[in-house]
């Protein structure tokens, strides 16, 4: 009964929390996306099941006195800069906007900087000021503080593949294994999609 009140007065602690650390050149992340693709389809789905996508990957930092955070990418510099692109924008959308954005962007050709410009005006070409905030964002502090945000979430995780899932902050490999295989159907297993009227 006091957990009813509780979920009535907390909604948001009901939310199921899933948390995708994702890299921008790996093709398992885009394998991903493709499949949460059908998510776009259940609009609905976002009041239930709360996502956070932590861009960056199996890399490492280093703080380089008067310039910020340097940052190696397991794919290479073009990946540190596909990463950043992300993490500015995921920083300026809601959950539907980012997942939108994300199934766009990671089937889009990033195989170097003009590309991933590219790509990003594509992604977001409904929203002039998410572009050119964008790109005011990479080139930023700002921009710099986000990815370091990402590469601590991301060092802590002790994780030994991309993407790597976590559901409610913790990481459960059955899960992980399920959810990369079929990302809507095992969200239906955590929540009651009869309410979302899912079709398989
Ligand atoms: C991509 O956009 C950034 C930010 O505006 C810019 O600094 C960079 O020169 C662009 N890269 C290429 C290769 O066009």
């Amino acid at each position: 009964m006091f957990s009813i009140i509780l979920s009535l007065i907390f909604p948001i602690y009901c939310a199921t929390q899933i948390d995708i650390f994702i890299e921008s050149q790996c093709p398992d992340t885009v394998r991903l996306f493709k499949r949460m693709k059908t998510l776009l389809d259940y609009e609905q789905i976002n009041e239930y099941v709360q996502f956070n996508f932590i861009p960056f990957g199996k890399g490492n930092e280093k703080l380089v006195l008067n310039k910020g955070y340097e940052f190696n990418c397991q794919h290479g510099n073009k990946e540190c800069y596909g990463n950043l692109i992300d993490s500015c924008v995921l920083e300026q959308l809601d959950q539907i906007e980012q997942l939108r954005y994300l199934t766009c962007i990671h089937q889009e050709k990033q195989n170097n900087e003009e590309l991933i410009n590219l790509s990003l005006k594509k992604c977001v070409q409904n929203q002039e000021c998410v572009y050119e905030r964008t790109l005011k964002c990479v080139q930023s502090k700002f921009g710099n503080y986000l990815q370091h945000k990402a590469a601590k979430i991301t060092l802590a995780q002790n994780l030994v593949e991309i993407p790597w899932i976590n559901i409610n902050g913790q990481h459960i490999p059955e899960f992980d294994k399920k959810f990369k295989q079929n990302p809507l159907k095992t969200i239906c297993e955590q929540i009651d999609c009869e309410k979302i009227k899912v079709t398989f």
